[in-house]
């Protein structure tokens, strides 16, 4: 598994997020730069409250800093407007959540589709396709149309992978991916992050609370009160698919073929 990092992809130069609630200010972000590799895998770890999920809305240009320089793929963040903003994000960033937050009522290729809706193509057929590739990506390809209920919450989370998968992002981002699932289940969704990492040389950031599941990034990024307290490589990341493969046989975790 060999990488080669090619250019910078994300460049924070002292960046800070204030919140203001009425009269009180909160100071999410105090001011830190840091800038990360194309084809990087990044953990970011740190107490509740230290700033981890501001620091991804920033990077997903979700939200902006209120001073200080963010850079996507070169290109200056701080000072565009909200419709640039949306543009940029659909075409290079994928979102992932703790809880999956799918639509109940549609198929999980519907769910996969749904970010192509905001596109200016309208080719119903070729959505379609790239919805189920992307659902092939994540080994979903024979549960497509079943619905978020019927599907496993390691299954719902792959759909969710497959949908930020569908604009080709070079970035994916995935605020806590694991912390509603059992350690297998976690293991699973990591493997799939890291094959699309080494495979397509997607840049992936994974916010956790776990430290097993931070090692299986390239770098860990610790915050504490609104400021990178650590910036380490990790030597020897795990390897979630090798673990995989040696994982004990216990039949309570056998799925249920469900058709
Ligand atoms: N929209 C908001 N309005 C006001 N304050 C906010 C907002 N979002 C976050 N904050 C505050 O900013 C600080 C950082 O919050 P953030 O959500 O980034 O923390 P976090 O590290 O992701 O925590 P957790 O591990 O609990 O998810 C907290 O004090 C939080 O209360
Ligand atoms: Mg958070």
């Amino acid at each position: 598994m060999t990488k080669e990092p090619s250019g910078e992809l994300i460049r924070i130069e002292d960046v800070h997020k204030t919140y203001h609630i009425g009269d009180m200010k909160v100071h999410a972000l105090r001011g830190f730069s840091l800038s990360i590799e194309r084809g990087t895998f990044v953990a970011i770890m740190g107490p509740s409250g230290s700033g981890k999920s501001t620091f991804m809305n920033i990077v997903g240009c979700l939200d902006k800093p209120s001073s200080g320089e963010y850079y996507l793929d070169g290109v200056s963040i701080s000072k565009m407007h909200r419709d640039q903003l949306a543009d940029i994000r659909n075409k290079k960033v994928g979102f992932v959540f703790q809880q999956f937050n799918l639509l109940a009522r549609t198929t999980a290729l519907e769910n996969v589709e749904l970010p192509l809706l905001y596109s200016e193509e309208k080719d119903q057929k070729e959505f379609k396709e790239r919805a189920m590739k992307a659902l092939t990506a994540v080994g979903l390809a024979d549960r497509s149309d079943h619905h978020p209920s019927q599907l496993s919450g390691g299954q719902q989370q792959r759909v969710a992978i497959a949908r930020s998968l569908i604009n080709n992002p070079q970035l994916i981002l995935a605020d806590e991916p694991t912390g509603a699932l059992d350690s297998k289940t976690s293991v699973e969704i990591m493997a799939i992050f890291q094959r699309l990492n080494h495979e397509q040389n997607i840049s992936i950031v994974v916010v956790t609370h776990e430290p097993d599941i931070a090692h299986y990034a390239d770098r860990i990024i610790v915050f504490k009160d609104g400021k990178v307290l650590s910036d380490e490589p990790v030597p020897e990341p795990r390897n979630a698919a090798k673990e995989l493969s040696e994982w004990p046989v216990d039949e309570d975790d056998e799925e249920e073929p469900a058709a």
